[in-house]
């Protein structure tokens, strides 16, 4: 039987070393500052943006969230970004995805500064995430190698599969994996026989956004399994097929008329592997976590660049 990764305590040891690292900056005169964008009325949006602006209160930095109607249009939100990249006071710099479709995603992305991309989504970071030299990783697959290396999982000459091939996840958790020595599958719905594919990990990393999709027949035993999937489940009818009578479930259920469910059927998997990151509770918290670290990161990045372009300034 397998143990589930308590992801909000692994967070909370984190974003200890974050708060540290932020008073110590304060104190030198730079209080690092994040900027939010979210367009639009997604309420998943909504709350982890919530999350993550009260998160930065928590730990003593600086936040900034500004708030766009649904119809916003891509020139509309340009300048807002402008604003912040020219804004001495805001280190990082955060638009919500997904955003609503008249909006040119990829540009707005785009026009983020890259020493001020927490999300590490500029092709730029991408590049360099590529090359192995990046600075400034994805939060959430920073996040998934945080729970790893925390948990004492061994990833040296293991074999990792990733079933999901996304910008956000699953392309960068590859690259990094295989940054540590891994060997890495990647998986996505055109992979024949996927549970024999996913059967070779030693950690099995899913992302593919199909509630509880993931059964024992996808898992070696002892497997370490990570479950990225965050799907609104409101049939109470599935949602007893998934966790039975499972009364926090049920709850949950009554309370806001849905339930969370990640990529993997916990109640199938939990026998079989040794580690599962459960949702919620397993990788959510982490991905915070590694935004706070981006932006502790990001502004000691441009006190340095300050501090180079200072020097040649002396030089004149
Ligand atoms: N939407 C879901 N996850 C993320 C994330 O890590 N960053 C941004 N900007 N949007 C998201």
């Amino acid at each position: 039987m397998g143990n589930l990764i308590d992801g909000k305590a692994l967070a909370q040891e984190i974003q200890a070393e974050v708060a540290q690292q932020v008073q110590r900056m304060t104190e030198t005169g730079i209080r690092p500052g994040l900027a939010v964008v979210l367009v639009g009325n997604n309420p998943a949006s909504h709350m982890y943006v919530r999350s993550k602006v009260k998160t930065c209160e928590t730990l003593g930095m600086r936040s900034e969230k500004v708030e766009l109607p649904a119809e916003t249009t891509t020139g509309e939100i340009l300048p807002v970004v402008e604003r912040f990249n020219r804004n001495a006071d805001i280190h990082g710099i955060l638009v919500q995805v997904p955003l609503p479709s008249q909006v040119n995603a990829r540009e707005v992305l785009d026009s983020i500064l890259p020493e001020k991309d927490v999300d590490g989504f500029h092709p730029v970071n991408v590049g360099r995430l590529v090359a192995g030299t990046a600075t400034l990783k994805p939060c959430t697959p920073a996040g998934i190698i945080e729970i790893l290396k925390r948990t004492g999982t061994q990833l040296r000459g293991r074999r990792a599969v990733v079933i999901g091939r996304s910008d956000i996840v699953g392309k960068p958790v590859a690259l990094m994996l295989m940054h540590e020595d891994v060997t890495v599958t990647i998986c996505h719905s055109k992979t024949p026989d996927l549970p024999s594919v996913a059967r070779e990990a030693d950690i099995l990393i899913v992302a593919m956004g199909r509630p509880a999709f993931v059964s024992d027949d996808f898992v070696k035993p002892g497997a370490v399994v990570i479950d990225v999937g965050t799907n609104r489940v409101d049939s109470l009818e599935r949602i007893h097929e998934i966790y039975g009578n499972d009364p926090q479930r049920l709850a949950d259920y009554q309370k806001k008329g849905y339930t969370v469910v990640g990529d993997v059927n916990p109640g199938k998997v939990l026998p079989k592997c040794s580690l599962l990151t459960p949702v919620p509770g397993g990788v959510g918290p982490l991905t915070i976590a590694m935004l706070m670290a981006n932006t502790v990161k990001a502004a000691e990045l441009q006190r340095a660049a300050g501090q180079v372009r200072g020097r040649l300034g002396d030089i004149k």
